[in-house]
């Protein structure tokens, strides 16, 4: 019964469900050159699909098994097979550590801006979300962040290197968050780890409340395929385990995925490209006098001002996407490209110097430079 006694007429979701925020990526008509998603613009290795060709029908009737491939990716990552669980993404990461570890009016911590998902999934749970926003610089607020941890902070969720801002959070500052906090999971989100080279996953035998998520839709290629991991103590991933369906991983994913991580050439060569291509786009863009900011994934964001939806829609027409952040807190005017391979490279900066010549565009028109 409703407040005045009347039955709904529909099905009403949990008031938390109504409150949420809706995320709504623009997936359509991505046909063109794909800068706007920070995938892998390329493809996953030779390995992979020699694999791929290899599936029988019969796998496809079988029901997956993620233990064995977890005993694979575990000791690739000098990791024990009870210290880390396979996920369908991050995605699903971040939610199955949201719905393990908190209750209404627990409180989580998170920066912005930030990856999207983490809103999302924590907001499913509590409302009881902090975000401390990044000033200008957009780097990690260390010390503001810090002093927002209180004794009923229960889930701190931090990607480094940051999306959409490329920032990394140095180890020591992680590891300082950790023990500020010891009721609290510290999930430290590498999605873009290879593209960056540091990692905390060294770290999680002596920081029990620390868990580390890595995905193989970046560097990998294997975005399609829903394919992500979390690491952390055996303890608080056997809790995990309780949370998620015991099938959450598909079995073309699983068939794959010793293949995918056996082959650390392939990813060397990727992260390398992205490496070259992010410095060819950062010199482009100083040249081109936009404003941009550090960044150690696979993304730079630009500072374009007033006209980024122009932009974008430039860029579109000649066959690139890129993602227009304007509407991130803090973001206002603000671009992302994502870097690919060289030929994808070069193509993504030839179309950002017509699209900016086309609309005259004046570096006073970004923000830092008014
Ligand atoms: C920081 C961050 N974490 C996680 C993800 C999603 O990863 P997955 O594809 O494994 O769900 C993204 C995707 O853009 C991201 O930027």
């Amino acid at each position: 019964m409703s407040a005045a006694g009347q039955e709904p007429k529909t099905p009403q979701p949990r008031p938390a469900v109504l409150a949420m925020p809706e995320y709504h990526p623009p997936l359509a008509g991505r046909s063109a050159l794909r800068l706007d998603f920070n995938e892998n613009t390329f493809s996953p290795s030779p390995a992979v699909l020699r694999r791929l060709r290899q599936i029988t029908a019969e796998e496809l009737t079988i029901y997956p098994e993620r233990e064995p491939v977890e005993r694979a990716v575990a000791q690739h990552l000098g990791l024990q097979p009870d210290q880390l669980i396979l996920t369908n993404g991050v995605d699903e990461a971040i939610h199955l550590v949201s719905c393990a570890f908190l209750d209404e009016g627990d409180e989580a911590l998170i920066c912005t801006p930030t990856f999207f998902m983490y809103d999302v999934s924590i907001s499913l749970m509590t409302s009881a979300l902090r975000r401390i926003q990044a000033d200008d610089t957009l780097s990690f607020p260390f010390e503001r962040f810090l002093a927002a941890i209180t004794p009923r902070t229960r889930l701190i969720i931090l990607a480094s290197p940051n999306n959409p801002t490329g920032a990394t959070i140095r180890r020591e500052h992680l590891l300082a968050i950790a023990a500020a906090a010891p009721q609290a999971v510290i999930l430290v989100d590498e999605a873009y780890f290879h593209f960056h080279g540091e990692t905390t996953l060294g770290d999680l035998a002596t920081t029990p409340n620390l868990m580390v998520a890595r995905t193989f839709s970046k560097a990998y290629g294997l975005a399609s395929l829903r394919i992500g991991m979390l690491a952390g103590d055996p303890q608080l991933i056997r809790y995990l385990r309780k949370v998620s369906s015991p099938y959450n991983v598909n079995g073309v994913a699983l068939a794959i995925l010793p293949d995918a991580v056996a082959d650390d050439a392939y990813i060397d060569w990727y992260a390398e490209q992205i490496r070259v291509g992010r410095e060819r786009i950062f010199a482009a863009l100083r040249e081109l006098q936009v404003r941009t900011w550090p960044s150690a994934a696979n993304f730079v964001l630009m500072d374009i001002g007033p006209r980024h939806r122009q932009l974008c829609s430039l860029m579109r027409g000649r066959g690139v996407l890129l993602r227009d952040r304007s509407s991130d807190p803090g973001c206002e005017g603000y671009v992302r490209i994502t870097v690919g391979v060289e030929e994808h490279v070069t193509r993504g900066i030839a179309a950002l110097r017509e699209s900016l010549a086309e609309m005259n565009w004046t570096p006073a028109e970004g923000k830092g430079r008014a």
